[in-house]
């Protein structure tokens, strides 16, 4: 018996699709929303080759409002959204601030007024940790007062998060959760997904499994005189099938009506700050690599540290991360290797 049916925006991509196997294997419907602009139609088949469910796929973006309004005339059934669609590269948004503001804000604005017409009453949201900037006070807590963000990126997230605010203040019978992450990582243990980037890689993991893979040169590690441990920056790395399984969680939250407010935000996080160094090392010791990096100069944009206070959503979701950072970076190399066919 069918748990209902949930659409996943941006289905195809890297937290969507590990998203969509964990919904698929909780009992729920799934039909996917993507353009694949930034990934690729196999994705559907490789969820379907883990969990025996193909999931029914609609290209297009969300953008375009009307193919939005002929989705939801087709699709009647839809329980809830998850909304990961969206354009995510943080230097790009610098350089194409136009583009990130129209698709970002557009597509959710467009999401919301579906629900509005068609009655779709709940959307999880995927924002991220940028929304609090450099935290004066670490751990950050869901009350750290948000920031400037670092980029159009990270502004379009603290935005969609004011959008989705103020639409279920205004709007009736919209409820609203966002999951602010901290940095995904890893690949489903079947290796059959994992994060893809197209081009060069801007984040350090996927880099890290191209490095060892043999098709970066080398790894350049972005500054070694922070005020840290060992110098280099501190993040929050989590296991993306932890991250997913967040997700599920949030969904049964909203339609079991466990949420006390329209508009609810979590971090989902580990809780535990590792430096780049530490990442590094724990790479090459969990997966016998012995990794060619650099010390370079730092990254323009970069913070120094950040990681999560996960106490709310631990207690209010009943979520908790899992997975060691060793088998997150040996499942992240065993996606690198199959996707390679080494
Ligand atoms: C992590 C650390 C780098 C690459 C961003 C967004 C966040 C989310 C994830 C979208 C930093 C260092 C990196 C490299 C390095 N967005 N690094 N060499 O910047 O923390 O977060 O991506 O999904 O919202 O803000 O992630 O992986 O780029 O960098 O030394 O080749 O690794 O300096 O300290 P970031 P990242």
């Amino acid at each position: 018996m069918s748990k209902g049916k949930i659409l996943v925006t941006g289905g195809t991509g890297y937290i969507g699709s590990h998203t969509v196997v964990e919904l698929q294997q909780s009992g729920f419907d799934v039909v996917i929303i993507d353009d694949l602009s930034n990934s690729s139609i196999e994705v559907v088949d490789n969820i379907e080759k883990i969990t025996g469910i193909k999931p029914e796929f609609e290209e297009f973006n969300l953008q375009d409002y009307a193919k939005c309004e002929t989705f939801f005339e087709k699709y009647t059934d839809i329980k809830a959204i998850i909304h990961f669609a969206a354009s995510k590269a943080v230097g790009e948004s610098v350089q194409e601030p136009l583009k990130y503001y129209r698709n970002n804000l557009t597509s959710l604005m467009n999401l919301v007024e579906c629900q509005r017409k068609y009655g779709v009453q709940n959307i999880v949201f995927s924002s991220s940790c940028t929304v609090y900037g450099q935290p004066e006070i670490l751990p950050v807590t869901e009350e750290t007062p948000r920031k400037e963000a670092e980029s159009p990126y990270g502004n379009t997230k603290s935005v969609c998060e004011d959008i989705l605010r103020d639409s279920t203040s205004a709007y009736k019978n919209i409820n609203a959760i966002a999951l602010r992450y901290f940095n995904p990582i890893g690949a489903h243990e079947s290796a059959l997904i994992g994060e893809n980037p197209s081009g060069v890689p801007n984040n350090l993991v996927p880099f890290i499994t191209q490095t060892a893979a043999g098709i970066r040169e080398q790894l350049s590690v972005f500054g070694d005189d922070y005020d840290t441990r060992d110098g280099s920056c501190i993040r929050d790395f989590i296991n993306v099938v932890d991250l997913a399984k967040a997700h599920v969680v949030a969904i049964d939250r909203l339609l079991s009506g466990k949420n006390k407010a329209n508009y609810e935000y979590f971090n989902i996080g580990t809780g535990d700050g590792a430096t780049v160094l530490e990442l590094i090392n724990s790479f090459m010791s969990a997966t016998g690599v012995d990794l060619n990096y650099k010390i370079v100069g730092r990254r323009d944009g970069d913070i120094e540290k950040i990681y999560a206070d996960t106490t709310l959503a631990n207690e209010e979701l009943g979520w908790k991360a899992e997975k060691t950072m060793e088998e997150t970076l040996a499942s992240a190399w065993n996606w690198e290797k199959h996707y390679r066919g080494l």
